[in-house]
Order: C-alpha cells, then sequence, then structure tokens
C-alpha cells in the first residue's frame, strides 16, 4: 500500500484527491485545521486515513506534525499541498497580508523543505503543490497571494531543479496551477471556465500520475497561461 500525505484536506481539492487516493489503495494521512471535516474523512474510510489536525500558519509545530505521520507511515510516496488562503483585498488590510505570507509562503516552505528532505534520504517520492494560474502576473485587488503564488511556482520549480541531484531519479515534483475552481477559495465575481471541484481533482491525479512538471487545470487555461505571459504589464493594467 502506498503513503500520502495531504496537507489541507478538509475541503475543496485537497479532500477531492483525498477521496480519489483512498480509493486507488493509498494510505492517507489529512491535516488541517477543521477537526469536523478530518474526522468525517476517518469515518468515511477507517482503515486507509490518519488524521492530524494542524494549523500551518504556526510554522514551528508544522516539523513535529510532519514527523509524527512519517513515524507512523513509514515511507512516504505522495505529499500534496493543498492549503492556501486567499483573499480579494483591494485595501491591503495588513492582516489579511500577513495571513497569506504566513500560511501561502511561511508555512508552505516549511512543507516543502520538510518533503524534499525525507524524499532525498528515502531516493524515493513525489511532492505535488496546487499553485495556480495566478503565479504567472500580478494583480491589482489581490497582490499578496499573486505574489505567494508566483513564490510557489519559484519554489517548486527549483525543487524540480535540485533533484538533478538525487542518484536513484525517483524524486519527482509538480506544479499545479488552477484556474478557477469550484471552492470557497475561488476568488472574484466574474469567474469563468470554473471547473467542478470533482473534475477538478480527477485532472489533478491524472497529473500525478504522470508525475507531470506542470499542470493546468482545467487544460485549456494553459492558452491563457500562454497569452499571460507575453502579455506587457501596461496592457495588463489596461484589460483588468
Ligand atoms: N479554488 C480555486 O479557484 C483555486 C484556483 C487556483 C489555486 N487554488 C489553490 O488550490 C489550493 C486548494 O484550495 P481549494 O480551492 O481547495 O480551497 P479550500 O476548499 O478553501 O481549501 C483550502 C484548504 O486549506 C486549508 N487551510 C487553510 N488555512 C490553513 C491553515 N492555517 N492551516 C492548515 N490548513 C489550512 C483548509 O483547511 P482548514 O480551513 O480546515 O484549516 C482547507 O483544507 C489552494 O492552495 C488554492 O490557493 C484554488
Amino acid at each position: 500500500m502506498k503513503n500520502a500525505i495531504v496537507f489541507g484536506a478538509t475541503s475543496g481539492i485537497g479532500k477531492s484527491l483525498t477521496e480519489l487516493l483512498v480509493k486507488d489503495g493509498y494510505k492517507v494521512a489529512v491535516t488541517g485545521r477543521r477537526l469536523e471535516k478530518l474526522e468525517e474523512l476517518k469515518k468515511q474510510f477507517p482503515a486507509q486515513i490518519i488524521i492530524k489536525q494542524n494549523d500551518i500558519q504556526l510554522v514551528a509545530d508544522v516539523e513535529k506534525t510532519f514527523d509524527e505521520i512519517v513515524t507512523e507511515l513509514g515511507v512516504i510516496d505522495l505529499v500534496v499541498q493543498s492549503f492556501g488562503v486567499g483573499f480579494v483585498n483591494p485595501k491591503l488590510d495588513w492582516i489579511k497580508e500577513e495571513q497569506t505570507i504566513n500560511t501561502n509562503v511561511l508555512g508552505v516552505t516549511k512543507l516543502y523543505t520538510l518533503s524534499y528532505n525525507l524524499f532525498k534520504k528515502q531516493q524515493l517520492g513525489h511532492l505535488v503543490g496546487i499553485s495556480s494560474i495566478a503565479s504567472l502576473r500580478g494583480n491589482r485587488a489581490s497582490p499578496v497571494y499573486f505574489a505567494s503564488k508566483a513564490f510557489q511556482k519559484s519554489y517548486l520549480e527549483s525543487l524540480y531543479l535540485k533533484t538533478k541531484t538525487i542518484k536513484s531519479k525517483k524524486v519527482f515534483i509538480t506544479d499545479i496551477r488552477p484556474g478557477f475552481v469550484d471552492t470557497p477559495m475561488a476568488l472574484g465575481e466574474k469567474l469563468f471556465w470554473m471547473v467542478p471541484v470533482d473534475k477538478a481533482a480527477n485532472q489533478i491525479y491524472t497529473a500525478i500520475k504522470k508525475k507531470k512538471r506542470v499542470a493546468y487545470i482545467s487544460k485549456r487555461w494553459q492558452l491563457i497561461a500562454w497569452v499571460l505571459k507575453l502579455v506587457p504589464a501596461w496592457l495588463l493594467k489596461k484589460a483588468t
């Protein structure tokens, strides 16, 4: 039986992905702040779910949670970072900016480093980060969210480059970049090409199985990504 950890499994993409992993035979350690949501998953799949309540913003505790799971499960085949917060914050309210940095940057970095170092030691493993199409450019309504996603994208690419030094060649890094997925996280009002969460999770799981370096969810967002990478900032300013 393969072992996975899904950080941010209490709702949305992380929860749907957990269900797919369990159905495919994985044992999954699930985390998040809402204990009752973790317990629901445990009730659904008692033999295959381990629950660890955690608040990723308490960065000092992340290592303890991570180590406890590794001790309990042994070899970890897959770590999924599906936690995150995002706010529409045009007035740049500091509480929201800080919470986003603590979660999407500090917490994420802690998890990425723990995962990479474990996989290097094991000489196998797959780290999957859920960044966003938002990683590609800036945004006036939600600067810190977009910047935090750019950070994740860049960090994941760096870890991918670092895998060159891993002899077994069995450590993989995947950056998942969703557009809009129908979860509480979907930011803004005029949302288009919104994908139901189950469809998104299915596409993400396919990308995981193929050990993709980067995947856009849904696939048509790759077109938007292509345009976003080319468009100059003055045009972005005018058009958005
Ligand atoms: N939905 C979209 O349109 C979209 C688009 C692009 C990228 N994404 C990215 O996809 C990922 C998953 O988001 P989602 O759409 O599935 O949203 P979601 O349903 O709101 O899920 C977010 C998850 O993050 C966890 N989380 C948030 N803060 C946490 C904290 N301090 N400590 C521990 N866990 C925390 C939540 O658990 P608790 O609240 O229980 O702690 C929840 O399980 C995020 O990284 C998001 O940025 C989403």
